[in-house]
């Protein structure tokens, strides 16, 4: 993967508070992440998927999101793309009927077409199974297949911070490690990287910084080794007795 991304930004997150129709879901979260990888970790139901919502703009929330020390809007996703922000969602919300270079040129909405065009080349030379299937439909690709299109997708936008909310989720062990090894080498471009994953020891492994969260509060927070090593998450999440 080359390395014509911008360079990663440093997230800083303050006090979030963030639910559904007045039903509080996270309290008072505070959490960093820089260029690399920071991986989130917690049971279902913790609201990882609402604080990844939350910081893209699309969840209402309270508390204080920076970039690189810029202030970031609540509850405006248009305005945290251009802030340098992508998600990408559970469950990957492609357009099924739509083909893999549509669907790749949709990440790029807010980009010029010379830019637009520029970016596409670029995300087809960094994936290349994608370009072989340009024309495919998204929806008869395979999950993994599908999962390295909402990446590439998110790419498209040139983000500073590149948020995956559990990229291999169903996906077969060696898709697993496939989808991880991509989280890396964005990553190493220089982005930085935000990631939930149900897979805890191969995402500390790659991680440097990772946040455990339970019922909607940070109750842990370290370096990724020190997590691995740690008895909680040793015994809650990597099943060691
Ligand atoms: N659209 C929604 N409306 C109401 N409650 C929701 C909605 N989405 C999630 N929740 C609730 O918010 C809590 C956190 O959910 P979620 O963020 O999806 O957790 P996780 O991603 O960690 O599994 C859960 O109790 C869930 O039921
Ligand atoms: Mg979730």
């Amino acid at each position: 993967m080359t390395t014509t991304a911008a360079t990663g930004a440093s997230l800083a997150v303050r006090g979030l508070g963030a639910g559904y129709n007045g039903l509080e879901v996270l309290r008072d979260i505070t959490l960093d992440a820089q260029p690399g990888i920071t991986v989130i970790l917690g049971p279902n139901g913790a609201g990882k998927t609402t604080l990844l919502k939350a910081l893209a703009g699309l969840l209402p929330r309270r508390g204080s999101v920076q970039l690189d020390g810029r202030d970031v809007p609540a509850g405006n996703a248009t305005a945290c793309v251009r802030s340098g922000m992508a998600l990408v969602a559970e469950g990957r919300q492609l357009f099924a009927q739509m083909s893999v270079a549509e669907n790749l040129e949709l990440g790029g909405w807010l980009a010029t077409p010379a830019e637009r065009a520029e970016r596409l080349a670029q995300a087809f030379a960094d994936f290349p199974r994608l370009h072989e299937r340009a024309q495919q439909l998204a929806g008869t690709m395979s999950g993994g297949e599908q999962q390295m299109v909402a990446v590439a997708r998110a790419m498209m936008s040139h983000p500073r911070l590149l948020m995956l909310d559990e990229p291999s989720l169903g996906l077969a062990p060696r898709m697993v490690d496939e989808l991880l090894a991509i989280a890396q080498r964005i990553a190493a471009q220089g982005v930085t990287v935000l990631m939930v994953e149900q897979n805890v020891r191969k995402a500390l492994q790659i991680a440097q910084r990772g946040y455990v969260l339970e019922r909607g509060r940070i109750v842990a927070a370290d370096d990724a080794q020190a997590l691995l090593r740690s008895d909680a998450v040793r015994r809650a999440y990597l099943g060691v007795a």
